[in-house]
């Protein structure tokens, strides 16, 4: 059997970054209590050996409103600036794992908007990515996703806007709507704030999956860039699988295959694609 393992399968350079910071700070914490804001990625088994050196996952402000001391984590998705502030005001120590790539759209947005432009964000509102730009981009952000919702927008003629994005959005998504609001006659700004490594992921992992007898996806369960990675090489291969660990793989569906390619979202941890792909 050939097995051909996506180069640009798992994590990307800032889960990886993020990962990291976490187990640094295991290292030297020297006993303080670990907590992360939010858990650092959508991977279950991360999580669970995360919390087997006793670091504790904060659901949300109010976990962190009962926290006193210790160090807090800020995951990839970054946070809101008024986060930031609580931290500093009870002392807390802040370990920033933000992106760089997202931290880029924060200092975008709020320069942007001090500047007198009203922020419009094209992404998914209830993504914690979105949530941690809108709590840059002041209180008149509009946040977007469809057509319908781009129509929608009703702004005085010439307003000045910025637009930006989630950086897993769709690409070709993005300029669809872009087009819609620059009909709309305001002095926009665009910058596309779209990551590359999810579309260098989608794109490989197509290629792939047009070449193979059979595609492997490897994720989380939650993890939506996972599930949009089985969308395209299910489209692309019709024997596509979606698996958490190597346990969730029926060997027997690929006993008659010779070719078998693997991608991995990008929470899923490299020992966990490795075991599948020696195993399959
Ligand atoms: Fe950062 Fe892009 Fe990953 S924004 S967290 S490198 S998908």
């Amino acid at each position: 059997m050939k097995i051909t393992l996506a180069q640009t399968a798992g994590f990307c350079f800032g889960v990886e970054r993020a990962v990291e910071a976490v187990y640094e700070e295991v290292e030297k914490s020297e006993g303080q209590q670990i907590y992360t804001y939010g858990p650092i990625i959508h991977n279950e088994e991360v999580i669970k050996d995360m919390r087997s050196k006793g670091i504790i996952v904060l659901k949300g402000e109010e976990e962190l409103a009962q926290v006193e001391s210790g160090i807090v984590i800020i995951r990839s998705h970054g946070v809101p600036k008024r986060i930031y502030k609580k931290l500093e005001n009870k002392g807390i120590t802040c370990v920033d794992a933000t992106c760089p790539f997202v931290k880029k759209i924060h200092n975008i947005v709020e320069e942007q908007q001090k500047s007198g432009r009203k922020i419009i964000i094209i992404g998914n509102s209830t993504h914690p990515e979105v949530e941690g730009i809108i709590g840059w981009a002041g209180d008149e952000a509009i946040v977007i996703s469809s057509k319908e919702e781009a129509m929608q927008i009703s702004l005085p003629e010439n307003e000045k806007i910025c637009i930006v994005a989630q950086t897993t959005f769709n690409y070709n998504k993005f300029e669809e709507l872009v087009e819609i609001i620059r009909e709309k006659r305001y002095d926009i700004i665009v910058l596309n704030t779209i990551c590359s490594a999810t579309r260098a992921r989608q794109t490989e992992a197509k290629r792939i999956a047009e070449d193979v007898d059979a595609m492997i996806v490897i994720g989380d369960k939650h993890s939506s860039n996972t599930q949009k990675l089985f969308e395209i090489c299910k489209n692309a291969c019709e024997n596509t699988y979606y698996i958490q660990t190597l346990k969730d793989l029926d060997k027997k569906l690929l006993k008659s295959v010779t070719t078998v390619g693997i991608t991995a979202g990008a929470s899923t941890p490299k020992n966990i694609i490795e075991e599948v792909q020696i195993n399959v």
